[in-house]
Protein backbone atom coordinates (compact mmCIF):
# COMPACT_ATOMS: atom_id res chain seq x y z
CA UNK A 1 0.00 0.00 0.00
CA UNK A 2 2.08 2.61 -1.07
CA UNK A 3 -0.03 5.90 -0.20
CA UNK A 4 3.13 7.85 -0.44
CA UNK A 5 4.81 6.88 -3.43
CA UNK A 6 8.24 8.86 -1.94
CA UNK A 7 8.69 6.86 1.43
CA UNK A 8 7.73 3.44 -0.89
CA UNK A 9 10.54 4.30 -3.11
CA UNK A 10 13.17 5.45 -1.14
CA UNK A 11 12.98 3.36 1.60
CA UNK A 12 11.54 -0.45 2.67
CA UNK A 13 9.31 -1.16 0.17
CA UNK A 14 11.47 -2.37 -2.98
CA UNK A 15 9.23 -1.57 -4.82
CA UNK A 16 0.51 -0.57 -1.92
CA UNK A 17 -26.45 -2.78 -3.09
CA UNK A 18 -27.63 -1.60 -4.37
CA UNK A 19 -29.50 -0.59 -6.54
CA UNK A 20 -31.15 3.01 -6.49
CA UNK A 21 -32.61 4.83 -8.98
CA UNK A 22 -31.13 3.07 -11.34
CA UNK A 23 -32.64 0.05 -14.37
CA UNK A 24 -32.42 -2.27 -11.87
CA UNK A 25 -32.38 -5.10 -14.42
CA UNK A 26 -29.49 -6.93 -16.82
CA UNK A 27 -28.02 -5.35 -19.72
CA UNK A 28 -27.75 -8.16 -22.28
CA UNK A 29 -24.68 -8.91 -22.43
CA UNK A 30 -23.00 -11.70 -22.73
CA UNK A 31 -19.10 -9.93 -22.20
CA UNK A 32 -19.06 -9.62 -18.94
CA UNK A 33 -20.47 -8.24 -15.91
CA UNK A 34 -24.65 -8.40 -16.29
CA UNK A 35 -25.73 -7.22 -13.29
CA UNK A 36 -26.84 -3.24 -13.53
CA UNK A 37 -25.94 -1.32 -10.21
CA UNK A 38 -26.21 2.26 -9.55
CA UNK A 39 -22.53 2.12 -8.48
CA UNK A 40 -20.84 0.31 -11.08
CA UNK A 41 -22.74 3.08 -13.43
CA UNK A 42 -21.73 5.71 -11.32
CA UNK A 43 -18.43 8.32 -11.52
CA UNK A 44 -16.90 9.11 -8.08
CA UNK A 45 -15.73 12.57 -7.48
CA UNK A 46 -13.57 12.83 -4.49
CA UNK A 47 -13.22 15.61 -2.18
CA UNK A 48 -10.72 16.34 0.19
CA UNK A 49 -12.49 18.42 2.56
CA UNK A 50 -9.33 20.28 3.84
CA UNK A 51 -8.36 21.59 0.53
CA UNK A 52 -11.28 21.89 -0.95
CA UNK A 53 -13.01 25.48 -0.35
CA UNK A 54 -12.97 27.17 2.91
CA UNK A 55 -15.96 29.25 3.93
CA UNK A 56 -14.46 30.80 7.34
CA UNK A 57 -10.87 32.10 6.69
CA UNK A 58 -9.54 29.49 8.92
CA UNK A 59 -7.32 28.31 6.10
CA UNK A 60 -8.94 25.09 6.31
CA UNK A 61 -11.36 23.79 3.86
CA UNK A 62 -14.78 22.82 5.33
CA UNK A 63 -18.29 21.42 5.16
CA UNK A 64 -20.04 24.72 4.49
CA UNK A 65 -16.94 25.43 1.28
CA UNK A 66 -18.35 22.30 0.10
CA UNK A 67 -22.02 23.41 0.19
CA UNK A 68 -21.05 26.51 -1.34
CA UNK A 69 -19.92 24.44 -4.42
CA UNK A 70 -22.40 22.18 -4.91
CA UNK A 71 -23.75 23.55 -8.57
CA UNK A 72 -20.20 22.94 -9.99
CA UNK A 73 -19.87 19.86 -8.29
CA UNK A 74 -23.13 18.65 -10.16
CA UNK A 75 -22.03 20.11 -13.33
CA UNK A 76 -19.40 17.97 -13.92
CA UNK A 77 -21.74 15.61 -14.15
CA UNK A 78 -21.14 12.52 -11.93
CA UNK A 79 -22.99 10.63 -9.73
CA UNK A 80 -21.61 10.58 -5.83
CA UNK A 81 -18.88 12.10 -3.85
CA UNK A 82 -16.13 10.05 -1.76
CA UNK A 83 -15.38 12.58 0.86
CA UNK A 84 -12.14 12.12 3.26
CA UNK A 85 -12.88 11.73 6.78
CA UNK A 86 -14.67 14.37 8.12
CA UNK A 87 -15.28 13.09 12.50
CA UNK A 88 -13.35 14.28 15.05
CA UNK A 89 -9.64 13.97 15.07
CA UNK A 90 -6.26 15.51 16.37
CA UNK A 91 -5.05 15.66 12.66
CA UNK A 92 -2.33 13.52 13.59
CA UNK A 93 -3.00 12.05 10.06
CA UNK A 94 -5.69 14.40 8.76
CA UNK A 95 -8.40 12.82 9.90
CA UNK A 96 -7.58 9.38 9.56
CA UNK A 97 -7.01 9.24 13.14
CA UNK A 98 -10.67 9.35 14.41
CA UNK A 99 -11.06 10.47 17.94
CA UNK A 100 -15.31 10.27 17.77
CA UNK A 101 -16.86 8.68 15.12
CA UNK A 102 -20.03 9.93 15.72
CA UNK A 103 -18.91 13.89 15.54
CA UNK A 104 -17.87 16.21 13.12
CA UNK A 105 -13.94 17.62 13.22
CA UNK A 106 -14.33 21.10 14.63
CA UNK A 107 -12.33 22.40 11.51
CA UNK A 108 -14.99 21.13 9.16
CA UNK A 109 -18.09 22.52 10.80
CA UNK A 110 -20.96 20.81 12.69
CA UNK A 111 -23.32 17.47 12.50
CA UNK A 112 -26.03 20.46 11.45
CA UNK A 113 -23.60 21.63 8.15
CA UNK A 114 -22.80 17.89 7.50
CA UNK A 115 -26.81 17.33 7.94
CA UNK A 116 -26.84 20.78 5.01
CA UNK A 117 -23.90 18.90 2.86
CA UNK A 118 -26.13 15.55 2.49
CA UNK A 119 -29.23 17.30 1.62
CA UNK A 120 -27.91 19.32 -0.79
CA UNK A 121 -26.10 16.38 -2.02
CA UNK A 122 -29.04 14.54 -2.14
CA UNK A 123 -31.59 17.25 -3.53
CA UNK A 124 -29.08 17.38 -6.55
CA UNK A 125 -29.05 13.97 -7.02
CA UNK A 126 -25.29 13.42 -5.83
CA UNK A 127 -24.67 10.49 -3.68
CA UNK A 128 -22.39 10.56 -0.37
CA UNK A 129 -19.60 8.17 0.29
CA UNK A 130 -17.70 8.67 3.65
CA UNK A 131 -14.47 7.01 4.94
CA UNK A 132 -14.65 4.17 6.77
CA UNK A 133 -11.35 4.16 8.94
CA UNK A 134 -11.47 0.97 11.01
CA UNK A 135 -8.24 -0.51 11.11
CA UNK A 136 -7.03 2.16 13.91
CA UNK A 137 -8.79 4.74 15.74
CA UNK A 138 -7.09 7.98 17.07
CA UNK A 139 -5.07 7.08 20.45
CA UNK A 140 -7.26 10.03 21.74
CA UNK A 141 -10.43 8.17 21.04
CA UNK A 142 -12.30 7.88 24.48
CA UNK A 143 -11.76 3.45 24.00
CA UNK A 144 -8.00 3.90 23.73
CA UNK A 145 -7.88 6.06 26.67
CA UNK A 146 -9.74 3.46 28.26
CA UNK A 147 -7.89 0.50 26.86
CA UNK A 148 -3.94 1.78 28.43
CA UNK A 149 -5.66 3.14 31.52
CA UNK A 150 -5.12 -0.43 32.93
CA UNK A 151 -4.32 -4.06 32.08
CA UNK A 152 -7.88 -4.75 33.41
CA UNK A 153 -10.07 -2.14 31.88
CA UNK A 154 -13.25 -3.19 29.86
CA UNK A 155 -11.60 -1.67 26.77
CA UNK A 156 -8.11 -3.18 26.53
CA UNK A 157 -9.40 -6.23 24.21
CA UNK A 158 -10.34 -3.26 21.57
CA UNK A 159 -6.40 -2.79 21.11
CA UNK A 160 -3.56 -5.07 20.49
CA UNK A 161 -1.73 -5.30 23.62
CA UNK A 162 1.30 -7.07 24.41
CA UNK A 163 2.68 -7.38 28.16
CA UNK A 164 6.18 -6.47 28.57
CA UNK A 165 6.91 -9.38 31.31
CA UNK A 166 6.63 -11.29 28.08
CA UNK A 167 9.40 -9.49 26.20
CA UNK A 168 9.58 -7.73 23.22
CA UNK A 169 6.77 -9.07 20.51
CA UNK A 170 7.88 -9.87 16.93
CA UNK A 171 8.54 -7.09 14.66
CA UNK A 172 6.12 -5.54 13.03
CA UNK A 173 6.85 -2.92 10.76
CA UNK A 174 4.79 0.51 10.62
CA UNK A 175 4.23 2.32 7.71
CA UNK A 176 4.24 6.00 9.49
CA UNK A 177 6.31 5.50 12.19
CA UNK A 178 9.84 7.41 12.46
CA UNK A 179 11.73 3.96 13.37
CA UNK A 180 9.24 1.76 11.12
CA UNK A 181 8.61 -0.13 14.39
CA UNK A 182 4.86 -0.68 14.87
CA UNK A 183 5.31 -1.81 18.44
CA UNK A 184 5.06 1.05 20.85
CA UNK A 185 6.23 0.84 24.56
CA UNK A 186 3.68 2.68 26.55
CA UNK A 187 5.17 2.66 30.83
CA UNK A 188 1.39 2.74 32.16
CA UNK A 189 0.99 -0.53 32.11
CA UNK A 190 4.43 -1.79 31.06
CA UNK A 191 2.65 -3.02 27.76
CA UNK A 192 3.30 -2.63 24.03
CA UNK A 193 0.50 -1.77 21.42
CA UNK A 194 0.45 -2.47 18.00
CA UNK A 195 0.15 0.61 15.24
CA UNK A 196 0.61 -0.80 11.27
CA UNK A 197 0.51 3.39 11.26
CA UNK A 198 1.59 6.26 13.29
CA UNK A 199 1.75 5.95 16.70
CA UNK A 200 -1.04 8.33 17.10
CA UNK A 201 -3.22 5.53 15.04
CA UNK A 202 -3.63 2.32 16.91
CA UNK A 203 -5.13 -0.75 15.41
CA UNK A 204 -7.98 -2.01 16.49
CA UNK A 205 -8.74 -5.28 17.74
CA UNK A 206 -11.02 -6.66 15.50
CA UNK A 207 -10.91 -10.13 17.18
CA UNK A 208 -13.73 -8.72 20.02
CA UNK A 209 -17.16 -9.07 18.83
CA UNK A 210 -17.80 -5.83 21.10
CA UNK A 211 -15.33 -3.99 18.98
CA UNK A 212 -16.78 -5.13 15.56
CA UNK A 213 -20.33 -4.35 16.74
CA UNK A 214 -19.35 -1.01 17.71
CA UNK A 215 -18.38 -0.45 14.24
CA UNK A 216 -21.06 -2.27 13.18
CA UNK A 217 -23.46 0.61 14.89
CA UNK A 218 -21.35 3.55 13.95
CA UNK A 219 -21.53 2.53 10.40
CA UNK A 220 -25.91 2.20 10.84
CA UNK A 221 -25.39 6.08 12.67
CA UNK A 222 -24.19 7.07 9.49
CA UNK A 223 -26.19 4.96 7.23
CA UNK A 224 -29.41 6.06 8.83
CA UNK A 225 -28.73 9.65 8.06
CA UNK A 226 -29.22 8.85 4.68
CA UNK A 227 -25.14 8.43 3.48
CA UNK A 228 -25.04 6.02 0.22
CA UNK A 229 -21.91 3.64 0.97
CA UNK A 230 -18.38 3.27 2.77
CA UNK A 231 -15.12 3.55 1.42
CA UNK A 232 -13.33 1.05 3.52
CA UNK A 233 -9.98 2.47 4.66
CA UNK A 234 -6.94 -0.08 4.62
CA UNK A 235 -9.33 -2.91 5.42
CA UNK A 236 -7.47 -5.41 3.99
CA UNK A 237 -5.22 -5.32 7.13
CA UNK A 238 -8.07 -5.32 10.27
CA UNK A 239 -7.84 -9.19 10.64
CA UNK A 240 -4.40 -10.22 12.16
CA UNK A 241 -2.81 -13.40 13.75
CA UNK A 242 -2.94 -12.60 17.07
CA UNK A 243 -0.38 -15.04 18.66
CA UNK A 244 2.46 -12.33 16.45
CA UNK A 245 4.62 -14.89 15.31
CA UNK A 246 7.61 -13.49 13.95
CA UNK A 247 8.17 -12.73 10.32
CA UNK A 248 10.95 -13.66 8.00
CA UNK A 249 13.58 -11.08 7.76
CA UNK A 250 13.07 -8.11 5.47
CA UNK A 251 9.38 -9.16 4.95
CA UNK A 252 9.05 -5.48 5.28
CA UNK A 253 9.93 -5.14 1.58
CA UNK A 254 6.68 -7.34 1.09
CA UNK A 255 4.32 -6.24 3.78
CA UNK A 256 0.90 -6.41 2.46
CA UNK A 257 1.57 -10.28 1.36
CA UNK A 258 2.31 -10.49 5.34
CA UNK A 259 -0.15 -7.77 6.18
CA UNK A 260 -3.33 -8.19 4.31
CA UNK A 261 -6.77 -10.60 4.00
CA UNK A 262 -5.26 -12.45 6.96
CA UNK A 263 -8.29 -14.95 7.93
CA UNK A 264 -10.88 -14.73 9.29
CA UNK A 265 -11.49 -11.13 7.59
CA UNK A 266 -14.50 -13.08 5.18
CA UNK A 267 -15.82 -13.98 8.32
CA UNK A 268 -15.87 -10.49 9.41
CA UNK A 269 -17.13 -8.90 6.22
CA UNK A 270 -19.82 -11.44 5.83
CA UNK A 271 -20.80 -11.00 9.27
CA UNK A 272 -20.61 -6.86 8.71
CA UNK A 273 -22.68 -7.86 5.15
CA UNK A 274 -25.68 -9.56 7.67
CA UNK A 275 -25.76 -6.55 10.28
CA UNK A 276 -25.17 -3.48 8.23
CA UNK A 277 -25.14 -3.70 4.60
CA UNK A 278 -27.60 -6.15 3.58
CA UNK A 279 -30.21 -3.80 5.39
CA UNK A 280 -29.58 -1.10 3.26
CA UNK A 281 -29.04 0.42 -0.02
CA UNK A 282 -25.34 1.30 0.36
CA UNK A 283 -22.31 0.72 -1.27
CA UNK A 284 -19.08 -0.33 -0.50
CA UNK A 285 -15.49 -0.66 -1.47
CA UNK A 286 -11.89 -1.41 -0.19
CA UNK A 287 -9.35 0.51 0.07
CA UNK A 288 -6.65 -2.57 -1.38
CA UNK A 289 -7.87 -5.99 -2.82
CA UNK A 290 -5.23 -7.94 -1.20
CA UNK A 291 -2.06 -10.12 -3.43
CA UNK A 292 -3.70 -11.46 -5.79
CA UNK A 293 -6.88 -11.68 -8.44
CA UNK A 294 -8.25 -14.36 -6.14
CA UNK A 295 -7.65 -12.42 -2.95
CA UNK A 296 -10.12 -9.38 -4.87
CA UNK A 297 -12.63 -11.81 -6.08
CA UNK A 298 -12.69 -13.08 -2.32
CA UNK A 299 -13.86 -9.07 -1.82
CA UNK A 300 -16.40 -8.87 -4.52
CA UNK A 301 -17.51 -11.82 -6.16
CA UNK A 302 -21.57 -10.83 -5.89
CA UNK A 303 -22.48 -14.29 -4.35
CA UNK A 304 -19.88 -13.71 -1.33
CA UNK A 305 -22.19 -11.45 0.02
CA UNK A 306 -19.40 -9.30 1.00
CA UNK A 307 -18.21 -6.08 -0.28
CA UNK A 308 -19.04 -4.49 -3.70
CA UNK A 309 -15.82 -3.36 -5.02
CA UNK A 310 -12.20 -3.36 -3.91
CA UNK A 311 -9.69 -0.67 -5.65
CA UNK A 312 -5.79 -3.17 -6.27
CA UNK A 313 -2.61 -0.43 -6.59
CA UNK A 314 -0.82 -2.32 -9.18
CA UNK A 315 -2.44 0.45 -11.38
CA UNK A 316 -1.70 3.37 -9.50
CA UNK A 317 1.89 2.45 -8.62
CA UNK A 318 3.38 1.92 -11.98
CA UNK A 319 4.17 5.78 -12.24
CA UNK A 320 7.77 6.19 -11.14
CA UNK A 321 10.16 9.29 -10.56
CA UNK A 322 11.97 8.03 -13.68
CA UNK A 323 8.64 7.58 -16.23
CA UNK A 324 6.73 4.47 -16.78
CA UNK A 325 6.56 1.83 -19.58
CA UNK A 326 3.15 1.98 -21.27
CA UNK A 327 3.58 -1.49 -22.15
CA UNK A 328 3.52 -2.37 -18.70
CA UNK A 329 0.47 -0.33 -17.89
CA UNK A 330 -1.05 -1.72 -20.57
CA UNK A 331 -0.53 -5.10 -19.85
CA UNK A 332 -1.60 -4.31 -15.85
CA UNK A 333 -4.77 -2.93 -16.59
CA UNK A 334 -5.51 -5.53 -19.67
CA UNK A 335 -4.78 -7.99 -16.74
CA UNK A 336 -6.95 -6.89 -14.17
CA UNK A 337 -10.06 -6.31 -17.31
CA UNK A 338 -9.40 -10.14 -17.89
CA UNK A 339 -9.98 -11.37 -14.57
CA UNK A 340 -13.00 -9.61 -13.83
CA UNK A 341 -14.39 -9.97 -17.15
CA UNK A 342 -16.64 -12.33 -16.31
CA UNK A 343 -17.35 -11.88 -12.57
CA UNK A 344 -16.88 -9.27 -9.84
CA UNK A 345 -16.02 -5.51 -10.25
CA UNK A 346 -13.23 -3.26 -9.78
CA UNK A 347 -12.97 0.13 -9.92
CA UNK A 348 -10.33 2.17 -12.27
CA UNK A 349 -8.15 5.34 -10.84
CA UNK A 350 -4.89 6.45 -11.48
CA UNK A 351 -4.95 9.78 -8.77
CA UNK A 352 -6.22 10.02 -4.94
CA UNK A 353 -5.26 12.17 -2.13
CA UNK A 354 -2.27 9.34 -1.28
CA UNK A 355 -0.92 10.39 -4.67
CA UNK A 356 0.61 13.13 -5.95
CA UNK A 357 -0.69 14.84 -8.98
CA UNK A 358 -2.34 12.81 -11.55
CA UNK A 359 -1.23 14.95 -14.70
CA UNK A 360 2.43 15.24 -13.29
CA UNK A 361 2.57 11.28 -12.68
CA UNK A 362 1.00 9.92 -15.50
CA UNK A 363 1.14 12.66 -18.09
CA UNK A 364 3.39 15.57 -18.74
CA UNK A 365 3.20 18.84 -16.86
CA UNK A 366 5.48 21.44 -19.18
CA UNK A 367 3.18 24.03 -20.54
CA UNK A 368 2.98 22.74 -23.67
CA UNK A 369 1.98 19.73 -22.71
CA UNK A 370 -0.10 19.59 -19.16
CA UNK A 371 -3.91 20.53 -21.05
CA UNK A 372 -3.53 17.67 -23.49
CA UNK A 373 -2.21 15.02 -21.63
CA UNK A 374 -4.63 15.47 -18.87
CA UNK A 375 -7.31 15.38 -21.10
CA UNK A 376 -5.64 12.33 -22.74
CA UNK A 377 -5.50 10.72 -18.83
CA UNK A 378 -9.31 11.75 -18.20
CA UNK A 379 -10.63 9.86 -21.66
CA UNK A 380 -8.58 6.57 -19.97
CA UNK A 381 -10.18 6.73 -16.73
CA UNK A 382 -13.47 7.54 -18.58
CA UNK A 383 -13.61 4.70 -20.78
CA UNK A 384 -12.43 1.48 -18.98
CA UNK A 385 -14.58 -0.74 -17.18
CA UNK A 386 -14.88 -0.02 -13.78
CA UNK A 387 -16.25 2.32 -11.47
CA UNK A 388 -14.05 5.19 -12.36
CA UNK A 389 -12.98 7.60 -9.04
CA UNK A 390 -11.51 11.04 -9.97
CA UNK A 391 -10.19 13.02 -7.52
CA UNK A 392 -10.63 16.92 -7.00
CA UNK A 393 -9.25 19.30 -8.84
CA UNK A 394 -7.71 16.87 -11.80
CA UNK A 395 -10.60 18.34 -13.84
CA UNK A 396 -8.73 21.30 -14.12
CA UNK A 397 -5.25 19.39 -14.36
CA UNK A 398 -3.76 20.81 -11.45
CA UNK A 399 -0.02 19.86 -11.17
CA UNK A 400 2.14 19.02 -8.35
CA UNK A 401 3.86 21.90 -6.43
CA UNK A 402 7.31 20.74 -5.67
CA UNK A 403 8.67 21.82 -2.34
CA UNK A 404 12.23 22.80 -2.40
CA UNK A 405 12.40 23.27 1.76
CA UNK A 406 10.80 20.37 4.17
CA UNK A 407 9.04 23.11 5.89
CA UNK A 408 6.86 23.18 3.46
CA UNK A 409 5.89 19.58 3.35
CA UNK A 410 2.88 18.52 6.30
CA UNK A 411 2.01 14.85 5.34
CA UNK A 412 3.39 13.50 8.50
CA UNK A 413 4.91 10.01 7.20
CA UNK A 414 6.99 12.44 5.14
CA UNK A 415 8.50 14.53 7.91
CA UNK A 416 8.71 11.05 9.78
CA UNK A 417 10.38 9.45 6.94
CA UNK A 418 12.84 12.54 6.59
CA UNK A 419 13.42 12.81 10.00
CA UNK A 420 14.41 8.62 9.72
CA UNK A 421 16.50 9.70 7.07
CA UNK A 422 18.03 12.09 9.05
CA UNK A 423 19.10 9.45 11.86
CA UNK A 424 19.98 7.10 9.81
CA UNK A 425 22.62 9.46 7.17
CA UNK A 426 20.47 8.60 4.33
CA UNK A 427 20.56 10.25 1.40
CA UNK A 428 18.41 13.16 2.49
CA UNK A 429 19.48 14.92 -1.45
CA UNK A 430 17.82 11.99 -3.12
CA UNK A 431 14.78 12.10 -0.62
CA UNK A 432 13.92 15.40 -1.42
CA UNK A 433 13.85 14.89 -5.26
CA UNK A 434 11.67 11.77 -4.43
CA UNK A 435 9.23 13.64 -2.68
CA UNK A 436 8.87 16.54 -5.19
CA UNK A 437 8.02 13.63 -7.46
CA UNK A 438 5.71 11.52 -5.29
CA UNK A 439 4.82 13.21 -2.02
CA UNK A 440 0.86 13.03 -1.16
CA UNK A 441 1.10 16.41 -0.62
CA UNK A 442 1.01 17.72 -4.12
CA UNK A 443 -2.54 16.26 -4.14
CA UNK A 444 -3.58 18.04 -1.50
CA UNK A 445 -2.27 21.66 -2.27
CA UNK A 446 -5.72 24.29 -2.26
CA UNK A 447 -8.33 23.41 -4.61
CA UNK A 448 -7.82 26.20 -7.31
CA UNK A 449 -11.29 28.01 -7.97
CA UNK A 450 -9.92 30.93 -9.34
CA UNK A 451 -6.71 33.62 -9.74
CA UNK A 452 -7.78 36.00 -7.28
CA UNK A 453 -4.97 35.84 -3.84
CA UNK A 454 -4.81 32.25 -2.18
CA UNK A 455 -6.82 30.91 -5.57
CA UNK A 456 -10.26 31.45 -4.23
CA UNK A 457 -9.84 29.21 -1.49
CA UNK A 458 -9.83 30.91 1.75
CA UNK A 459 -9.43 34.48 2.72
CA UNK A 460 -7.21 33.39 5.63
CA UNK A 461 -4.02 31.27 5.27
CA UNK A 462 -3.92 28.31 3.61
CA UNK A 463 -2.86 25.44 5.64
CA UNK A 464 -0.92 24.79 3.12
CA UNK A 465 1.27 26.46 0.26
CA UNK A 466 -0.73 27.00 -2.81
CA UNK A 467 0.53 25.83 -6.13
CA UNK A 468 1.83 29.25 -8.44
CA UNK A 469 -0.18 28.06 -11.55
CA UNK A 470 -3.23 29.17 -9.97
CA UNK A 471 -3.23 32.49 -11.62
CA UNK A 472 -4.15 30.04 -15.11
CA UNK A 473 -5.28 26.49 -13.73
CA UNK A 474 -8.57 27.23 -11.77
CA UNK A 475 -12.02 27.12 -12.42
CA UNK A 476 -12.99 30.48 -13.32
CA UNK A 477 -10.35 30.74 -16.23
CA UNK A 478 -11.34 26.89 -17.34
CA UNK A 479 -15.03 27.94 -16.84
CA UNK A 480 -14.67 30.35 -20.13
CA UNK A 481 -12.68 28.55 -22.31
CA UNK A 482 -14.83 25.70 -23.84
CA UNK A 483 -12.08 23.76 -25.12
CA UNK A 484 -10.94 23.64 -21.37
CA UNK A 485 -9.30 20.80 -18.77
CA UNK A 486 -12.71 21.12 -17.14
CA UNK A 487 -14.85 21.73 -20.11
CA UNK A 488 -13.37 18.20 -21.53
CA UNK A 489 -13.74 16.71 -18.49
CA UNK A 490 -17.45 17.29 -18.67
CA UNK A 491 -17.50 15.90 -22.03
CA UNK A 492 -16.06 12.98 -21.36
CA UNK A 493 -18.04 12.04 -18.29
CA UNK A 494 -21.33 12.63 -20.33
CA UNK A 495 -20.07 9.80 -22.95
CA UNK A 496 -19.42 7.47 -20.58
CA UNK A 497 -23.04 8.31 -18.66
CA UNK A 498 -24.69 8.56 -22.34
CA UNK A 499 -23.12 4.67 -22.92
CA UNK A 500 -23.55 1.37 -21.77
CA UNK A 501 -21.31 0.45 -23.78
CA UNK A 502 -18.43 2.42 -22.20
CA UNK A 503 -19.57 1.02 -18.51
CA UNK A 504 -20.32 -2.50 -19.38
CA UNK A 505 -19.09 -2.89 -22.80
CA UNK A 506 -16.50 -6.02 -23.42
CA UNK A 507 -12.33 -4.58 -23.09
CA UNK A 508 -10.30 -5.59 -26.07
CA UNK A 509 -6.62 -4.38 -26.44
CA UNK A 510 -5.74 -3.81 -30.26
CA UNK A 511 -1.86 -2.83 -31.06
CA UNK A 512 -0.71 -4.32 -28.30
CA UNK A 513 2.90 -4.30 -28.92
CA UNK A 514 2.83 0.11 -29.83
CA UNK A 515 5.12 1.74 -27.00
CA UNK A 516 3.50 4.41 -27.20
CA UNK A 517 -0.41 4.39 -28.34
CA UNK A 518 -2.93 2.42 -26.23
CA UNK A 519 -5.63 1.31 -28.24
CA UNK A 520 -8.49 -0.42 -27.26
CA UNK A 521 -12.64 -1.51 -27.91
CA UNK A 522 -15.15 -1.56 -26.10
CA UNK A 523 -18.38 -3.27 -27.48
CA UNK A 524 -21.66 -3.96 -25.85
CA UNK A 525 -25.10 -5.16 -27.94
CA UNK A 526 -23.19 -4.15 -31.29
CA UNK A 527 -22.47 -0.52 -30.38
CA UNK A 528 -18.34 -0.68 -30.76
CA UNK A 529 -16.48 2.42 -29.68
CA UNK A 530 -12.67 2.73 -30.28
CA UNK A 531 -9.93 4.64 -27.58
CA UNK A 532 -6.61 5.51 -29.26
CA UNK A 533 -4.59 7.59 -26.62
CA UNK A 534 -0.87 8.59 -27.76
CA UNK A 535 0.83 8.73 -24.26
CA UNK A 536 3.97 10.42 -25.89
CA UNK A 537 4.77 14.09 -26.58
CA UNK A 538 5.45 13.22 -29.63
CA UNK A 539 3.09 12.25 -32.85
CA UNK A 540 2.47 8.32 -32.66
CA UNK A 541 1.64 5.91 -35.13
CA UNK A 542 -0.97 3.15 -34.56
CA UNK A 543 -2.01 -0.11 -36.27
CA UNK A 544 -5.21 -1.48 -35.27
CA UNK A 545 -6.61 -2.91 -38.50
CA UNK A 546 -9.87 -1.57 -38.49
CA UNK A 547 -10.97 0.79 -40.96
CA UNK A 548 -12.01 3.74 -39.41
CA UNK A 549 -12.51 6.23 -41.82
CA UNK A 550 -15.91 5.92 -41.57
CA UNK A 551 -16.26 6.66 -38.06
CA UNK A 552 -18.22 8.59 -36.18
CA UNK A 553 -15.26 10.66 -33.69
CA UNK A 554 -17.41 11.51 -30.60
CA UNK A 555 -14.60 13.35 -28.62
CA UNK A 556 -10.78 14.45 -29.06
CA UNK A 557 -8.70 16.30 -27.23
CA UNK A 558 -7.44 18.04 -30.11
CA UNK A 559 -9.55 21.02 -31.99
CA UNK A 560 -7.69 19.33 -35.55
CA UNK A 561 -8.98 16.50 -37.24
CA UNK A 562 -7.69 13.00 -36.65
CA UNK A 563 -4.80 11.82 -39.30
CA UNK A 564 -5.73 8.44 -40.38
CA UNK A 565 -3.10 6.37 -38.50
CA UNK A 566 -1.24 8.44 -36.30
CA UNK A 567 -2.11 10.44 -33.43
CA UNK A 568 -0.58 13.63 -32.40
CA UNK A 569 1.46 14.02 -28.71
CA UNK A 570 -1.36 13.14 -26.02
CA UNK A 571 -3.89 12.60 -28.17
CA UNK A 572 -6.89 11.13 -27.28
CA UNK A 573 -9.74 10.15 -29.45
CA UNK A 574 -12.58 8.32 -29.38
CA UNK A 575 -15.14 6.98 -32.39
CA UNK A 576 -18.06 5.01 -32.55
CA UNK A 577 -17.40 2.25 -35.48
C1 LIG B 1 -5.24 5.04 3.76
C2 LIG B 1 -5.62 6.46 3.58
O1 LIG B 1 -6.02 6.66 2.25
C3 LIG B 1 -4.42 7.28 3.97
O2 LIG B 1 -4.59 8.65 3.64
C4 LIG B 1 -4.16 7.11 5.43
O3 LIG B 1 -2.99 7.80 5.78
C5 LIG B 1 -3.98 5.62 5.78
N1 LIG B 1 -4.94 4.79 5.16
C6 LIG B 1 -4.11 5.42 7.25
O4 LIG B 1 -5.46 5.58 7.62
Amino acid sequence: MKYFKNIAVILFFASALASCNTKNKSVTNTDGDTNRKWWKEAVVYQIYPRSFKDSNGDGVGDLKGIISELDYIKSLGIDAIWLNPIYSSPNDDNGYDISDYRNIMKEFGTMDDFNSLLKGMHDRGIKLVMDLVVNHSSDEHAWFKQSRSSRTSPYRDYYHWWNADRGKPAYRYSLFDINHDAWKYDSLTDAYYLHYFSRKQPDLNWENPKLRNEVYDIMKFWLDKGIDGFRMDAFQFVAKDTTFPAFPAGFEKNFIKYYAMVPPIHDYLKEMNREVFSRYNAMSVAEGAGNSFEDAHNLVDEDRKELNMAYAFEGVDIAKPEGYSLLHFKEVFSRWDSAFADKGWLSIYLANHDQARLVSRFGNDSPEFRDVSSKMLSTFLMTMRGTPYYYNGDELGMTNIRFDKIEDYRDMPTLNEYQHQKDIGGDIKKFMENIKFSCRDNGRTPFQWDASGNAGFTTGNPWIKINSDYTTVNVASEEKDINSCLNYFRKIVKLRKENDALIYGKYIMLDKDNPDVYAYTRELNGKKFLVLLNFTSKTAKYNIGLDISQAKILIDNYISLLKDGQLQAYEAVVVEL
